[in-house]
């Protein structure tokens, strides 16, 4: 059995929303110290939508292969849909990551939360009680 599925692979080379949001109005970073990787994430938002997001990641192909995924999933949904994006998610919209792999997608799911409080905190709405609590992993 192939170790990537096809839609790991197919994200991975010809990956989504790839790129930067000028004037942006959320960015989140995470990175995972043991690794090394590094993804950042760009919303735009216009009232509860989230109308367009962008990543930039500096990591491996699985890590890749999730923020194209979790940026497909997140374009057009609203700002709590948003908040609801599991790492467990973005794994099944790829069809499967190798245990070893996993870690990959957890960073895009903290990455869209970071975008997320990001953007609560430069507009001034108030944040959910979820981002309130929220503390990336730390592998
Ligand atoms: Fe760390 Fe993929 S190996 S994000």
């Amino acid at each position: 059995m192939a170790l990537y599925t096809e839609k790991v692979m197919d994200h991975f080379e010809n990956p989504r929303n790839v790129g930067v949001i000028e004037n942006a109005d959320g960015i989140g970073e995470i990175g995972n110290p043991i690794c090394g990787d590094i993804m950042k994430m760009y919303i735009k938002v216009e009232g509860d939508v989230i109308t367009d997001i962008k990543f930039k990641t500096f990591g491996c192909g699985s890590a890749i292969a999730s923020s194209s995924m979790a940026t497909e999933l997140i374009k057009g949904s609203t700002l709590d849909e948003a908040l609801e994006l599991t790492n467990k998610a973005v794994v099944e919209a790829l069809d499967g990551l190798p245990a070893r792999k996993v870690h990959c997608s957890v960073l895009a799911e903290e990455a869209i939360k970071a975008a997320l409080i990001d953007y609560y905190n430069k507009s001034g709405r108030e944040m959910p009680e979820k981002l309130k609590n929220f503390k990336p992993h730390e592998e």
